[in-house]
């Protein structure tokens, strides 16, 4: 998983007496314009500025997955990333899985296959395989472990979660041509 380092330049100013930058960025296909403190993580960008709750907060240091995002097509731990280093991007969050209220192929699988207990660690997982299946429409089972090791479950095992993945990806393949 890697973590997009490069940003452009943002506006900075003084507001209440406290540094603020302006921050454009896409994210779940709506363009946001705010302004944000300069050391806010885009974790707490997500969660605090635009109240997408579905992405969470564990380990706070890049280690467990669970505030994994897709960032201009990447997986990245919105932990360890600050707002500021998305400006300009495009971003996706689980909230931005479903269509029309229909939830999407993967997230259907992981239901059918009882992939989720608690369901802490499940966004984490989504955004995770989500970028795997966008860059890999048939992963084999190997390079599906390798991107599950980027994400702790201490509930539900690895096995069912694999096995989502590697069942959604055959229905994407077939249902919608991948
Ligand atoms: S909360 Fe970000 S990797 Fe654990
Ligand atoms: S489902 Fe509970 S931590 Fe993964």
């Amino acid at each position: 998983m890697d973590n997009v380092k490069d940003c452009s330049m943002v506006t900075e100013h003084i507001e209440s007496g406290k540094r603020k930058v302006t921050l454009s960025l896409t994210v779940n296909g709506r363009q946001i314009v705010r302004d944000v403190d300069p050391n806010m993580t885009l974790l707490h960008f997500l969660r605090d500025n635009l109240k997408l709750f579905g992405t969470k907060e564990a380990c706070g240091e890049g280690e467990c997955g669970a505030c994994t995002i897709i960032m201009n097509g990447q997986a990245v731990t919105s932990c360890i990333i600050l707002a500021v280093e998305a400006e300009g991007a495009e971003i996706t969050t689980v909230e931005g899985l479903a269509e029309d209220g229909k939830l999407s192929i993967l997230q259907e699988e992981f239901i059918s296959q009882d992939a989720l207990q608690c369901g802490f660690c499940t966004p984490g997982f989504l955004m995770s395989t989500r970028a795997l299946l966008d860059n890999n429409p048939n992963p084999t089972d190997a390079e599906i472990v390798e991107v599950l090791g980027g994400n702790l479950c201490r509930c539900t095992g690895y096995i069912p979660i694999m096995l989502a993945v590697r069942r959604a990806a055959e229905r994407e393949r077939k249902e919608l041509g991948r």
